[in-house]
This record gives C-alpha cells, structure tokens and sequence, in this order.
C-alpha cells in the first residue's frame, strides 16, 4: 500500500451537527480529552465565556485567536488520526456551519434525550444529506430526565428518515442512570466517577449475568424488557447501511460526566469512513492519489488590524501536502505562495510538516484566495460540491457616505469572496441586499467594511423572506419569468440569477405558475 494511501486511511474527519445547547462543546471537549489531545476537562471554557460576548467580538481580537484555533482540533486515537472541525454554532451560526459539512467524511449528531430532535438538526442533516454524510448519533444528558429511548429513536427515524442501531443502551436514567450495556459485545459498562478526567470503569458481561437484578432491580428489568423490544424488531447494525447513510449507529451517555464517551469514539474511530473519492469538473478524484488536491471550505479573518491577513481553510483530497511545497490554484491559474501552513492540534497552531488526505490546513493569505477554490499541482480542476446555500436572513445596505459607492463594492465583492456574506444586487433598481444564515454574519460584514474599506454603512430591513438561483432549460421562458417577476430579481455577486422571495407563499405561486423554472436552494462555485 502507498504511504499515502495508507495515511489516508487512517483519517476520519468529522463535525458534530446539534441544536444550540444540546451538549456539542460539552462532547468536544471529552472527545479531546479520551483522545489524549487535553488532560483536564474545562480547557476548552474559553469558548463559552466568549459564547455570551460573540456579538460583542469585533473589539475582542484575541476571540478570534481561540476560535481560528479551535476550528480544527487533530488527535489521535487508537490507530486513527481524528480531525473533529467545528461547526459554528449559536449566533456565529453562519453559512460556514454548512460548508464546513461539505469538508468532512461523516458526522456526530448529539440529540438531548429531554428535546429529541430540534430545529437547527434538522437544517444541518438536510445539508448532511446532499452528499449522504453518514451519521452517528450520540443521545446525550441521560443524567438527567429525558424521554424514553426508544421514543426518541422513532423520533429520530421519522423526522430525519435515517433507521436507528443502537449500539448501547442506557441502564437507567436521570438519578438512576447507572450506565449502558453495549449490545455488540454483550457487556455493561457501569460508570462512577470523576467527570474532569479519565478514569476506569466496572464492567459485566452478559445481558443475563445475574449480578445486574441483585444490583439494580427495576432499572435493569426496564432495560431488559427494552432490550427484547429491540431484538423484536430487529436493528441490526450494517457497516454498509450506515457508511450509505442510511442508517445511523446510537449510543447513549452523559458528555458532562464523560459517561459513554469512550465506547461513542471507539465506534467512530471504527466505522466512520475514510477519505473517499470526490467529485471534481473532470473526474472522481481519488485520496490516493500521488498528486496533492484539496479545496478551501472556510475563510476565517484575523481582526487583528497588525496582521491583516486571513486563514484560508483548506481540505486536502489527495496526495500530500509538504512543507514549502507550491500550491496551484486552480481559479487563478497560477502559483499561489504559501509560506507556512498551519495544522491544529488540539489548542495549539504549528507549522506544518506534511498533511495527508483528510487534513485540514490553514493557508495564510492576504485576499488572494477564495472561498470554494480548488489547489492542486498544476491540474485543472474544480472540486464540486462546495456550494452556496440559499440565506435565510436579507438586509438593505445603505451607504452613510453616498461618495464611498467604489469601496463599498469592492468590499463586497472581497467578503462575498470570502463566504463572509452574499450580495444581491436587484436589476430593477440600485439597492444591495446582503444575504445570510446567520444574524451574526451581518455584524461581522458591517464592522470589516468600516475597518478594512473605511465604509460606513447602516443595515436596513428589506421585504425578503428567502431566496433561490434560478435556471432554466429554455431560454425563453426564463426571460418571461424574469420580465414577469422584475422586482424580485437580482443577481448575485457571479452573476447568477436569484429570485428573491418575500414570503413561502410567494415563492411557492411563482413555482407554480412556472413550472420550468428550477430553483434552486444551493448554488455550486466556479
Ligand atoms: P452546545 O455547545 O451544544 O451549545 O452545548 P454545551 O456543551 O455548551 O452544553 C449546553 C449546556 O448543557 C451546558 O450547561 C452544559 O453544561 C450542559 N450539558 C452538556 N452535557 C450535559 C450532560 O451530559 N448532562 C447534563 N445534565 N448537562 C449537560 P450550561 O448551564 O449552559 O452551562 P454550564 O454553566 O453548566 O457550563
């Protein structure tokens, strides 16, 4: 086997997808310290406290400092290396939450055992689905009351459509939560303990074994009569089924008091797939590859006005990026310079030796790089599959100075690059409209154009409620549409047409009155 295949197969790059407040932080930080990468739990804190001041974080330089270093976090576990990337969560939800999910091989979803299956999991699974990213689930806060298990389980089958194997079961709840068996090795791991650190756990093997009645009476009969449930109706697990992400592997714990954790990452590092072959413009591009490839999913900028530079984050699909090595950058036909990268273990930022398919790297640039570009070297083409999503939050900018119109386009079109924003500009009139997914975003956009291109600007509300990229095969019907719809019209900072919606029901009439108009809830770069 090729050395870099063999490095390759040994990544598993993942996010975790969860609602606000459902435990992710919490499951990080664990995961972190069962990978070694930290040894007391309640380092990763800093994120918390910063979590109440996020809107707030413009003036906060240093904020950023800890979130570019906690974007990526690298251990290794077992024999696998881990790249767990984080998912912006609460109000920096932003569209980078979504593309980050185009960047990894599988995902980590964390479901409350008192709220099921919320909202904002149900947005992120959507995104999961557009390139069947399959899923583990980790059922957290079984310390505390919740919902029967098996309830949440048809939750979970109805609402997100991904069938259910619960590979451990929680021996009890809230008070009496005592532990879980795991039913692939017929064994109970039965927790106590000190929830900072690692520590070893009591197990029992055997479902029948009849320690367990002695010891826990009721709570064991319930997971018994639950068990049987299980076995009735037959959820076996199929390596096959859930790398297809069609099924979805759950386990059952407690972040806080690191109960499950460690039989949840023994899972994952298990089953959760290597690096697979991606799509490009001219062909399925394989990690083993000799060549290097890999494409940029997020741009994070430094607020540090001394070092006005921006991390570019980069995938890398195939073949191995070396230190000092050329990068090729497929948009601009050219060389790029990139005179250190970074990779990221746990809280640190190094240089980077060597980063094999499944890497992350953090490319320094000072504006040359944009969002959804591919690199390779020297071969030219274009990963697919890292799009734009249709934003759901819509402003009006208005110019304080009317003299600053050049650098307020040409900050825009800057951000916009670099996937902090999209920019609509309606045909009908002069107006900007500034599309997000996240309120946060908007923020960021006015402060950066204030200090990077000495814009002011205030942001306005606009009668927007979504907006789609609109396409058709006939040429001629487009334009009707187009002539038809002229107030709802813009184009997007490529030139793309958006239909911009002013409510569901809108949206909605005008697919039906055109049926051959495609819209489109994703557009692809390039
Ligand atoms: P998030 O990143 O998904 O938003 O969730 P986070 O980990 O911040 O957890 C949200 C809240 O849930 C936190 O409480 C956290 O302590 C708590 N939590 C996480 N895992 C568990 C668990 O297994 N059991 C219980 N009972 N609680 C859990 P908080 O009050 O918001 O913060 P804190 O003051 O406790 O830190």
């Amino acid at each position: 086997m090729s050395r870099i295949l063999e490095q390759a197969q040994r990544r598993r790059t993942f996010a975790i997808i969860s609602h606000p407040d459902a435990g992710k932080t919490t499951l990080t930080e664990k995961l972190l310290l069962f990978g070694g990468a930290i040894q007391l739990a309640g380092t990763v804190k800093g994120r918390k406290a910063s979590r109440h001041a996020t809107s707030d974080w413009m003036a906060l330089e240093q904020q950023r400092g800890i979130s570019i270093t906690t974007s990526v976090m690298q251990f290794p576990y077992n024999d696998k290396i881990v790249n767990l990337l984080d998912t912006p969560g609460h109000e920096d939800f932003s569209e980078d939450t979504y593309r980050t999910l185009t960047a990894v091989d599988s995902a980590l979803m964390v479901i409350d055992a008192a709220k099921g299956v919320e909202a904002r999991t149900i947005k992120l699974m959507e995104v999961c689905r557009l390139r069947d990213t399959p899923i583990i689930t980790f059922v957290n806060k079984l310390d505390r009351e919740g919902r029967p298990p098996l309830e949440l389980l048809d939750e979970v089958e109805k609402v997100l459509g991904l069938h259910c194997t619960p590979i451990t079961w929680p021996l009890g709840m809230g008070r009496d939560f005592k532990g879980v068996y795991h039913l692939l090795e017929d064994r109970f791991y039965l927790y106590s303990g000190d929830k900072h650190r690692v520590s070893e756990i009591e197990t029992i093997d055997g479902l029948m074994n009849p320690v367990l009645m002695e010891r826990y009476g009721s709570v064991y009969q319930t997971l018994r009569d639950e068990i049987e449930l299980l076995q009735m109706a037959g959820t076996e697990f199929d390596l096959e089924q859930y790398r297809a992400a069609k099924l979805t592997p759950v386990f059952f714990g407690a972040a806080i008091n690191n109960f499950g954790i460690r039989e949840l990452l023994n899972g994952f590092t298990e089953w959760a797939p290597p690096p697979q072959g991606r799509a490009s413009t001219v062909r399925e591009v394989e990690p083993s590859e000799e060549k290097f490839t890999g494409f940029v999913f997020k741009i994070q900028a430094n607020m540090d006005p001394k070092h006005r530079d921006r991390v570019a984050f980069l995938r890398v699909c195939s073949g191995a990026y070396k230190r000092g090595m050329t990068l090729h950058s497929v948009r601009l036909g050219g060389p790029v310079r990139v005179s250190h990268a970074l990779t990221f273990m746990a809280a640190d930022r190094d240089v980077v030796e060597e980063a094999y398919p499944g890497d992350i790297i953090g490319l320094h640039n000072y504006g040359t790089i944009a969002i959804g570009d591919s690199f390779s070297e020297g071969e030219e083409l274009r990963f697919t599959g890292i799009p734009n999503f249709a934003p759901e939050l819509f402003r009006r900018v208005v110019l304080k100075d009317p003299m600053k119109a050049k650098q307020l386009n040409k900050g825009l079109d800057q951000l916009c690059e670099e996937g902090a924003t999209q920019v609509y500009r309606p045909v009908a009139n002069n107006d900007i409209v500034l599309g997000a997914v996240g309120v946060l975003q908007f923020d960021v956009v006015q402060y950066r154009l204030k200090d990077e291109y000495g814009v002011d600007s205030v942001f306005e509300p606009v009668q927007v409620h979504t907006a789609r990229w609109i396409d058709c095969a006939d040429p001629k019907k487009l334009k009707e549409f187009v002539e038809k719809n002229d107030t709802r019209i813009a184009k997007d900072h490529y030139g793309d047409l958006v239909y911009l919606a002013s409510s569901n029901v809108n949206l909605n009439m005008a697919k039906e009155r055109f049926p051959d108009v495609r819209f489109s809830e994703t557009r692809e770069h390039g």
